[in-house]
């Protein structure tokens, strides 16, 4: 198996190291993996003024499956957008056809307390978010900013083919047969005619799944629902902005947004895996990001690339086993718990492995 490895910027190459430790316990014990490391990001703009350099697309195309820490940082942030790390990691995900993003968000018990909310609303938790990652107002054209009546006037497009919206929407029911059987599709078709689109699309698939039983919500109401009682959600599936931010709050539920893993998908069930946060440019550098959502990537990429459901489940095991112990990186500890390093945390991982 070839791995192409992106750390990307701020906390990436901390959070990635973590993570090719776990492949290196792999490796150690027969496993044949190969991995390759490349600059995507700030870090391909840095070393080759593109935020993803043609060779590190190449890379990701060869191989069988990515790796990804985060992109981005406040000293790029007035580059042109073309060249900014965020377009580099959507030319990316666009590049590679990776249109189904799932994000599980999955409470560890001995996690309750580090959620913000109560444990009894978020004990037992387990939904699995799959947000479309191709489509949307992020690649809609037209967009830009221009002068319009003697103002500057900014403007993008939502929009979604109904192929976009079929092909995802297969993934969700698909998804949602191998759990819960509930899939509630998420949008605004209140209000948006690109959403309406959405809904019926995702109705007219629900003919295939009679077993899957469809709920629609908008997402104003998803957002209050995910924090209100998010244990009535199995399998959520909506589109690129909305399960965007839906999975940033829905990362709260499990502690922190440093426990949330992806996987970004294609037909083929080709692969990039990444945590679901940013590059973390206020703890950067300082050996304090939590490396979780990362190597639970990795358990990802085990299970949906490789479809080794054995070393994807070693992995979770290892990292609940850890939790268990009490090992916690600042952003899930809470009185009694051992505070550890991005690092150490990645040691104890390995040690449990
Ligand atoms: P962020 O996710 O980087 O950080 C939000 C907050 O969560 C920060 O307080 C951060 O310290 C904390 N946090 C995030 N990951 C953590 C971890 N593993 N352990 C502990 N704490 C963690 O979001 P932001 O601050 O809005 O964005 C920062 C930069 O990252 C921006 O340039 C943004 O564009 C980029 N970004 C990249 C990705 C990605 O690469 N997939 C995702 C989101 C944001
Ligand atoms: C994410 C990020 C990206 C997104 C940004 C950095 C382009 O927030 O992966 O969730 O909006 O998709
Ligand atoms: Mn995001």
């Amino acid at each position: 198996m070839k791995i192409a490895v992106l750390p990307g910027d701020g906390i990436g190459p901390e959070i990635v190291a973590q993570a090719v430790k776990v492949l290196d316990v792999l490796k150690k014990d027969g496993m044949q993996i190969e991995l390759e490391a490349a600059p995507i990001g700030g870090a391909g703009f840095d070393a080759a003024g593109d935020p993803l350099p043609e060779a590190t697309l190449e890379l990701a195309r060869a191989a069988d499956a990515v790796l990804l820490g985060a992109v981005g940082g406040p000293q790029y942030d007035r580059l042109p957008r073309e060249k900014r790390p965020e377009r580099g990691l959507l030319r990316i995900r666009k590049e590679l056809n990776l249109f189904a993003n799932l994000r599980p968000a999955l409470l560890y018990p001995e996690l309750a307390a580090a959620s913000t909310l109560k444990p009894e609303v978020v004990s037992g938790l387990d939904i699995m978010i799959v947000r479309e990652l191709t489509g949307d107002v992020y690649f809609g054209q037209p967009r830009g900013i221009e002068v319009r009546h003697g103002e500057r006037v900014g403007f993008n497009t939502m929009l979604y083919a109904e192929s976009e919206v079929r092909r995802v929407a297969h993934v969700a029911f698909g998804i949602a047969m191998k759990r819960g059987r509930k899939l509630c599709s998420v949008e605004k078709a209140n209000v948006l005619e690109c959403s309406e689109l959405w809904k019926e699309v995702v109705i007219e698939v629900a003919q295939e799944y009679p077993e899957v039983e469809l709920s629609h919500m908008y997402v104003d109401n998803a957002a209050m629902q995910l924090v209100r009682n998010p244990k009535q959600f199995d399998v959520i599936v909506t589109g690129n902005i909305f399960g965007d931010i839906l999975s940033d709050e829905a990362s709260m539920l499990s502690g922190s947004i440093g426990m949330l893993p992806s996987a970004s998908l294609d037909q083929n069930d080709k692969g990039m895996y990444e945590p679901i946060h940013g590059s973390a440019p206020d703890i950067a550098g300082r050996d304090l990001a939590n490396p979780l959502a990362t190597i639970l990537s990795v358990a990802m990429m085990y299970r949906y690339t490789f479809a080794d459901m054995a070393t994807a489940d070693r992995i979770e095991n290892a990292v609940k086993k850890v939790i268990a112990q009490g090992d916690r990186t600042g952003d899930i500890w809470t009185e009694g718990c051992r505070k550890v390093s991005c690092s150490r945390m990645g040691d104890a991982v390995v040690a449990a492995m």
